[in-house]
Formats: structure tokens, sequence, C-alpha cells
């Protein structure tokens, strides 16, 4: 039976099959869940529509989902993270259909969201609620035939949130980014790790004695300022939340307004989820090399329009760097067009990192379907069971042993008369 697709390649197959194979390997905690489902079938039947990065990690979610007895489709949740290579092992060697291909433009893109909502799904998968929009906003007739969703990113979940308090959510979603066993790991070490590969990748440039400028101090933004101190860099932090902005400067990190830090930073990455958080009050400012990224989800925390329209003239100077002339003889450069740096310029979270993530978004699936007549049509937290059964999962796997509370200990926690 042919599979439906539209990749870049079916040649690339058995080179994304090694690949998907080779992250397999760091992937224990999915793969125990997947020999469970091989076995219980607990999504027999169910039809799940995927939008998320076309890597390896998702390839072995897909594999679960689809060993679970679910009807699966995959599209990309950014046009410039799919894995060319990937897409054709999915569809060759797992008979997944498959809509994604590197570096489409935006009609194509939008186009492959599409051909997964042709299939008319039961479940939604998100990475950056790009596909809930568009079944909310142009297939408002299918919403009635979705039991529920889940969303990845925490760009994903504002929005999610804001179509719930606007009353136009159509189906249960669960935010999976809330679970501890998500975002502690995934956003923190997953980012952290990624983001300074992506840049290294990109450039070749060497970390140790620059200036890097971290915008935003959530979890991710926390990953990138640690990883940077690590390699060396003197790294500076702008917020604009007071209490994560004082966490930073007790991190360690000098913390300053963006303005101040433009005319000091060597690298700036940005990782807030906002707008515009990079423009042209900064790019004036900005030093002669100064290389700035973004590892949020969306391509809109670097005002390039403003820059576009600033500078005398562009060129490519290496595979992901753009080079702007600022008059003079200065130049800043972008990396990536600004996109994920992460997953444009290199591979994404580590594979051990997305067995978390992705076992808890296989674990909602089957949540999902369990309790679908009691759920509503709300943004809810991964339940706290998953969350638990994740991390204990994965410590297993990891060959770690931690105590357990002893019968008095329970007791002391649970009462309120034992004092000094
Ligand atoms: N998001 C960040 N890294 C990822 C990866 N490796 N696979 C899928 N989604 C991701």
């Amino acid at each position: 039976m042919s599979v439906e697709h539209d990749i870049l390649d079916l040649e690339l197959a058995d080179e994304g099959r090694l690949k998907i194979e080779w992250a397999d390997r760091q992937m224990p905690v999915l793969a125990r869940i997947r020999e469970r489902f091989e076995k219980e079938r607990p999504l027999d039947g169910v039809k799940i529509a995927a939008c998320l990065h076309v890597t390896t990690e998702t390839a072995n979610l897909m594999r679960t989902l689809s060993a679970g007895g679910a009807d699966v489709a995959l599209c990309a949740s950014n046009p410039l993270s799919t894995q060319d290579t990937t897409a054709a092992g999915l569809v060759e060697a797992y008979g997944i259909p498959t809509f994604a291909i590197r570096g489409v433009a935006e009609t194509q893109y939008y186009g492959h969201i599409k051909s997964v909502l042709d299939r008319r799904p039961m479940i939604t998968m998100d990475d950056g609620n790009d596909l809930v929009t568009m079944l909310h906003t142009q297939r408002p007739d299918q919403l009635h035939e979705v039991i529920g969703g889940t969303e990845e990113t925490t760009t994903g979940i504002i929005r999610l949130r804001a179509m719930e308090a606007d009353g136009v959510l159509g189906y249960p979603v669960v935010g999976v980014n809330e679970a501890l066993t998500k975002h502690l790991f995934d956003n923190r070490y997953g980012t952290g790790q990624s983001a300074i590969d992506g840049i290294i990748r990109a450039t070749n440039i060497l970390l140790a004695g620059r200036t890097v400028v971290v915008c935003g101090y959530g979890m991710c933004g926390r990953g990138v300022a640690s990883r940077a101190k690590g390699m060396g860099a003197d790294v500076i932090v702008t917020e604009v939340e007071p209490t994560r902005a004082l966490e930073a400067a007790m991190d360690g990190f000098r913390v300053m307004t963006g303005r101040d830090a433009a005319s000091q930073g060597d690298v700036f990455v940005t990782v807030t989820g906002n707008k515009h958080v990079l423009d042209s009050q900064h790019f004036e400012l900005m030093k002669d090399g100064a290389i700035m990224c973004n590892a949020g989800h969306f391509d809109i925390e670097i005002n390039l329009q403003a820059l576009r329209s600033m500078a005398n003239g562009s060129r490519r100077v290496r595979q992901e760097v753009e080079e702007f002339s600022m008059g003079g003889d200065r130049r800043i450069y972008v990396l990536a067009e600004g996109r994920l740096v992460n997953l444009a310029a290199a591979e994404g979270h580590p594979a051990a990192v997305m067995d978390m993530s992705f076992a808890n978004q296989a674990l909602c699936a089957e949540w999902m379907v369990q309790n679908a007549a009691s759920l509503q049509k709300k943004v809810y937290v991964v339940p706290t069971e998953i969350d638990r059964e994740v991390a204990r999962l994965k410590l297993e796997t990891m060959g770690v042993r931690i105590d357990e509370l002893t019968a008095g200990q329970r007791t002391y926690l649970e009462g309120w008369q034992e004092g000094t």
C-alpha cells in the first residue's frame, strides 16, 4: 500500500532510518511505552494529526503512536526544522504519512498542515499551535470530530489559553510543556545545549571570552545562559519580569536593559516568546561583528523587517549566516533567518531529553482517549501520575535508584501535631 506523502526525496530513506534508530537508543522511556502500546493497543483506530518538528526524535514518537494502534500523519511545525532524511525514513521504513520539506515557502508549509487535517483527525498534536489555529479558523466543521489535543511548547500554550479565555477553544487540549519532566529538562538542558550547538555549527566561533546576551530568563533562557557561561562566555541577561531578573542576578549573571546590553554583546540569543525583542534601537548600537539568533518558537523575536530597512544591503556569507551592512565598516549578522537556531542550524534537542517530552506526549494521547467522555473544552495540565511515571521510568533506564519514604516519615508529613 502506498503511503501518502509530500517529502523531498524517498532515496534518503535509508539514511533517515539509521538516524531514527540512532536516536531511539537514547530514548529508552519512549521505547518502553512503545512495547506496552504494542501489546495493549490503547490508540486503536484513533486518527492523530501531528504538527511537530520533523526530527529523528519525532519519528520515534510517531512509531510509538503507531504501535499503539493510531493512524498517524505528520507535518512540520516550522519551515526550516525538517530533516529531509527523517521525513523519507518515516514514509519508507515506517509507513507514516508525512508532509514536510525543509525550506518550503509559507503556502506549502500551510498546505502540509491542510494535508494532515484532510485525514480528519480525532487527536491533534501540535508544537506552536499552527495546526489548531488552522483547524479553528478554516475547518470549524471538523472540530466536533476531535476528542482532544496536546501542545508541546510554551508559545502554543499561551495561545491556547487565549483561545480558552475568548471562549473559542473547540476541544480539550493538554499543555505538555507544563509537565515538570518536560520543561525542567527539555526547555533547560535541551534548549541550553542545542541553541549553543546551532550557534557553533552556523558560525564556528569560539564562545570563551565572548559576551553573550541572553534575552529572556524563562526555563529556556536559563539553559542557554548556563551553557554559555560553562563555555567561558561572559553572560548578560535581559528580562522584563522582575522575579526572573532577580533570579538571573543571583545566579551570577549581569542583568541590564536591552539597550545597555546592545553595545556590549558579541552574540545575542532571544528566548522570550515575544516579538521585536531585538529592534532598531538595539541594531543601531550593536558593534561590528555582532551576531543575533533566536531560540524562541516563532521568527518574530528579532525585527528583521526593521533591520532590512536600516541596512544598506545584505548577503549570505555562510549557509545559516546573513550579513547586514549597517554603514561605514559596521556589519552585523543574523543566523538561520531568525528562526529557531537550534533546529534550523543544528538538530534540535538531543534525543535523551526529547525522550521525556515525547513520553509525556504519548501518555497524554492515551489519557485523552481514556478520558474523552469527561473532558471539557479547556487547557489541561499533564496529570501528575503521568509526570511522575515519566520521571520514574527515566531514572530506572538511567540505572538510578532512589529512597522511599518510611511509614514514620509518611505519617509525619501527613500530620500536624508533631512539633519541634
Ligand atoms: N523541539 C526541540 N528539539 C526537538 C527535537 N529534537 N525534535 C522535535 N522537537 C523538538
